[in-house]
């Protein structure tokens, strides 16, 4: 997870570039932050828990140095607690060598215990400082460069990092599975941070590294290698079309909320796709033995909405897997499986090794992401952009549904009706740009207010709404901290009824089908033991407490049906105290397994 940040060029406010870049790269990782600054002859490092809020530091001896460089970290911890020696940049005894890095590293034990044995003290439990112990160690024989290059050949695992050293003026990176990217700004300014909206300000020109790839940046050049043949790699310069704006929260108190209205828009982007790709893909999976949906999260219940989707719509079963589940099902690929990914981020971890098996038994690889760019969109066969433009809130809302859309479409052509699909998603978008209006906002928050104490909340679904309300609960438990679980209607008299008491709030999902009688059934033992039934329903219905009107889009009933209670944990947040964007103990995107 985590957010980094470098700077390499001739203004003088290298480390305020550095900050305001790691303020936008906080959602990946809030815990603590730390940035290092190239002095004449030294390196300073300031570290600090907590998020970065208004930060701002008094930088010494930087008036006489030729380039500025900076680099700066935003961490999730994984090894070692949230404290400021654990925070990042790390360096060593010596202050030879110092980094920032994303990731993990498998081996870190066993090289730090040859390490201390030569004589290294360490001073935070992160896994990440040995990675500078060892490069410090490989100089006291090579120079920088090489040095790096033979330490990154040591480390197992996944990795983005940047290093900096107190005897050259340049910035070494290298990544292995997880994202840098590189901007070229002006005057041989060069920035690299873990995503594109960090520097978007700067530049919009950009050089991707790819993995086992390392890049030097110095006053000549930027010159990339291959880490594993040690030649050099030509790169293209990419003029990114994000604009700066589109990365930034406007008029809106929250990211969560902005995207929560951008749904208005993106479902529209989702569905333009280009025809003949949605039939490629729908192609793929009827010449597949076996096709196999896989995310993580929020993308993993878009996975399980469409398996139903696939189901009634294509009459097709296709199978669901977490990302983190999938390697337990390596045993049926083949090379005629199709692995199909559906990520916001494209980076995430669980969702990548997955794919690594999949390509490794020779599976066609898909992937449905809305980062263009990531590493799942490199490795794949066919990439499906949905075109959501950034997601900053570690909530994700616009991604979900355009992903939802963008598999609707599918099972459509899958089916050879992608007209007819089209047409009802159309509908459903528009009927959706009306339902989201102030009026309807403060209908949900009157509802908040009721139930902000709430200890518990169920919510319930069946077919594509049961993977909704699965879903429903994420949404509820990552921002408003209240304990919410998402049951199948009818699986909660087999044993979680019993949770229900005198007012807990339910949300029940009714979808725009032949499931709507069930639910309701479902609805009534709940308010017969005491439930406070709150409906998702085109039409009121008799045993709803509370009515949440949503329309009749009939099999995109999941994708409007997740949009009010979106709305609902938003403000739950805010109500609770809670920072919706940055909610505790999370990262937008999780490069850790
Ligand atoms: C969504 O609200 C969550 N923050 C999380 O479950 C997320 O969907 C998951 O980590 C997968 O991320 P991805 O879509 O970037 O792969
Ligand atoms: N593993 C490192 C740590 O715990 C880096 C974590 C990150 O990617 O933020 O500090």
């Amino acid at each position: 997870m985590c957010g980094i940040f470098g700077y390499f060029g001739p203004k003088k406010n290298a480390t305020e570039i550095v900050i305001d870049g790691l303020k936008k790269l906080e959602y990946r990782g809030y815990d603590s932050w730390g940035v290092a600054y190239k002095t004449k002859d030294d390196i300073k490092i300031h570290r600090q828990i907590g998020k970065i809020g208004e930060a701002h530091l008094v930088v010494e001896d930087v008036e006489d140095i030729e380039e500025s460089i900076a680099i700066g970290h935003s961490r999730w911890a994984t090894h070692g607690g949230v404290t400021q020696a654990n925070a990042h940049p790390h360096t060593t005894e010596n202050r030879e060598i110092v980094l920032a890095h994303n990731g993990i590293i498998e081996n870190y034990l066993e090289l730090k215990e040859v390490l201390v044995q030569k004589g290294h003290i360490f001073t935070s439990e992160t896994d990440s400082e040995v990675l500078a112990h060892l490069i410090e160690e490989e100089m006291k024989n090579d120079n920088f460069l090489s040095a790096t290059k033979k330490a990154l050949h040591q480390v197992e695992g996944r990795y983005a990092a940047l290093v900096i050293s107190k005897k050259e003026n340049k910035i070494i990176a290298s990544r292995r599975g997880s994202p840098l990217i590189i901007g070229i700004g002006e005057d041989g300014e060069r920035f690299i941070a873990s995503d594109i909206p960090a520097f978007l300000k700067h530049t919009k020109k950009v050089q991707y590294l790819d993995d086992n790839e390392l890049v030097v940046i110095d006053a000549q050049a930027t010159t990339f290698y291959n880490l594993e043949t040690d030649e050099k790699v030509e790169k293209r310069i990419i003029e990114i079309e994000w604009t700066e704006e589109s990365a930034e929260k406007g008029d809106f108190k929250h990211f969560m909320l902005k995207e929560i209205m951008e749904q208005k828009e993106t479902l529209y982007r989702a569905i333009n796709q280009d025809a003949g790709l949605i039939e490629q893909v729908a192609d793929a999976i009827k010449n597949a033995f076996g096709t196999y949906l896989i995310g993580c999260g929020t993308a993993g219940k878009v996975c399980m909405t469409a398996e139903y989707m696939f189901s009634s719509i294509a009459k097709k079963h296709v199978n669901t897997a977490f990302g983190s589940e999938f390697p337990n099902y390596h045993h049926f690929l083949t090379n005629k499986s199709l692995v199909i990914a559906v990520s916001q981020s494209g980076e995430t971890a669980d969702t990548l090794e997955a794919l690594e098996i999949a390509k490794a038994k020779g599976a066609k690889i898909i992937s449905i992401v809305n980062v263009e760019t990531s590493t799942m969109a490199r490795m794949s066969d066919i990439v499906i952009p949905i075109k959501a433009g950034p997601e900053k809130a570690v909530a994700s809302t616009k991604a979900t549904t355009s992903q939802l859309a963008i598999l609707m479409l599918v099972a459509y052509a899958a089916a050879d009706r992608l007209y007819e699909g089209k047409e009802i998603l159309v509908s459903a978008a528009g009927q959706i740009n009306d339902m989201l209006n102030p009026r309807y906002e403060e209908h949900i928050q009157q509802l908040a207010e009721k139930i902000q104490h709430a200890e518990s909340m169920y919510i319930i679904g069946r077919a594509s709404n049961y993977p909704m309300a699965l879903e429903s609960a994420i949404k509820l438990q990552e921002v408003s901290y209240i304990h919410a679980e998402g049951f199948a209607g009818g699986e909660l008299k087999h044993g979680p009824i019993a949770l229900i008491s005198q007012g807990t709030p339910c949300i029940v999902l009714v979808g725009a089908d032949e499931t709507r009688k069930a639910i309701l059934s479902n609805a009534m033992e709940i308010r017969a033991r005491g439930g406070y039934i709150i409906g998702v329903s085109p039409q009121k219905e008799e045993v709803f407490d509370y009515w949440i009107r949503v329309p009749d889009c009939e099999t995109a009933s999941p994708i409007v049906n997740i949009i009010p209670v979106q709305i609902l944990a938003y403000q739950l947040a805010l109500l609770r105290k809670n920072d919706p964007d940055m909610p505790r103990n999370l990262a937008k995107s999780v490069t850790v397994k």
